[in-house]
């Protein structure tokens, strides 16, 4: 396959792999529970909220500014040998705080590593700032802040992930009110999980212009309707919901029927090694899963990157790959 790669849905430390968590928690002195691993050393993650814990378990090792640049540097470094032109990544304020890291020094940190696989591969990057839900409203709020106190040219969003099932979209209006009014552009997890109640409520009130996974939205076809309509691009993450037990294979995602209603769908890899795959990976088995063309996978790409959290500028010289 030679697609030129979008990925517009993965989290910062979900793109650590195991060895690189070992190998963090052993320099900076961390004692990690043995049971976040599997006995053939992978990540141990049973279903959505067993993954969410593993994984902010698992963050606890990542402390240092060069922990954080290697990470970022890392994944950029190897999505771009395997064909990734432009990335965006979520970031949290709140592991690195947890770890006693300044957001200060933390962007500091991804910047750096970004910089330097941008120097070495050309790749693009963006960040979108990303509050916890089940840290709840005032954590959020917090975050936003943030967002407006620090501005910063690569953070060019503002997002929330965590635990779909706590809450209400609504306990979060000011955080997002408050990213917004910071220029950020908007995107909520929803739809991973819960159902087309979920995507609903946080359209109705947080108005993101995208939605973390959304598959779950296929339930209602009027919901599906709304987000043609309304251009509301998903962020879909096949091997992810495959991972976490929401659908059983890919053919089983409802990427195809999604985009076959009009919606505008693009690719992500969530957290790569804890489910197992990467972006070239999620690009492939769509590709296999589905019987499309390599025209197909460059037009999925592409709507990817027309809905892409980054400047006209940058958009216009990337999309020069599809017109090669
Ligand atoms: N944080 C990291 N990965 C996530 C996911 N898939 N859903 C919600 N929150 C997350
Ligand atoms: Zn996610």
């Amino acid at each position: 396959m030679n697609i030129p790669l979008v990925e517009l849905h993965c989290h910062i430390e979900g793109a650590a792999t195991p060895a690189f968590i070992r190998a963090c928690a052993r320099r900076n002195k961390v004692t990690l529970p043995d049971d976040i691993f599997t006995p053939d050393g992978a990540y141990a993650c049973d279903d959505f909220l067993h993954f969410l814990s593993v994984y902010v378990t698992a963050c606890r090792a990542i402390c240092t500014q060069e922990d954080y640049a290697e990470l970022v540097y890392g994944y950029f470094i190897n999505a771009a040998k395997k064909g990734l032109i432009y990335g965006e990544m979520f970031i949290s304020a709140d592991h690195p705080a947890d770890v006693g890291l300044s957001y200060s020094d933390f962007l500091d940190a991804i910047a750096q590593g970004y910089a330097k696989a941008h120097e070495e591969t050309g790749v693009e990057a963006r960040f979108i700032l990303t509050c916890i839900r089940n840290l709840g409203a005032e954590a959020a709020q917090k975050t936003a802040q943030l967002a407006h106190d620090f501005a910063h040219p690569l953070v060019t969003g503002f997002g929330m992930a965590g635990d779909e099932n706590y809450g209400h979209p609504a306990d979060f209006i000011r955080a997002f009110e408050c990213a917004r009014d910071a220029g950020l552009n908007l995107t909520v997890h929803a739809g991973e999980v819960c159902g087309p109640h979920s995507v609903r409520d946080c359209l109705n009130v947080l108005k993101p212009a995208r939605i973390g996974h959304g598959v779950r939205a296929i339930d209602d076809p009027a919901l599906v309707q709304r987000l043609a309509d309304e251009g509301i691009v998903l962020e879909v993450c096949p091997g992810s919901n495959i991972a976490l037990g929401v659908y059983d294979t890919y053919a089983q995602s409802p990427f195809m029927a999604l985009r076959d209603a009009g919606v505008r769908v693009a690719l992500g890899s969530d957290d790569p090694p804890y489910f197992h795959t990467d972006i070239a990976n999620e690009y492939a088995c769509v590709q296999q899963a589905f019987l499309l063309s390599d025209a197909d996978m460059r037009a999925i790409s592409r709507t990817g990157l027309e809905a892409a959290f980054c400047d006209e500028g940058t958009k216009a010289k990337l999309l020069s790959h599809f017109t090669q």
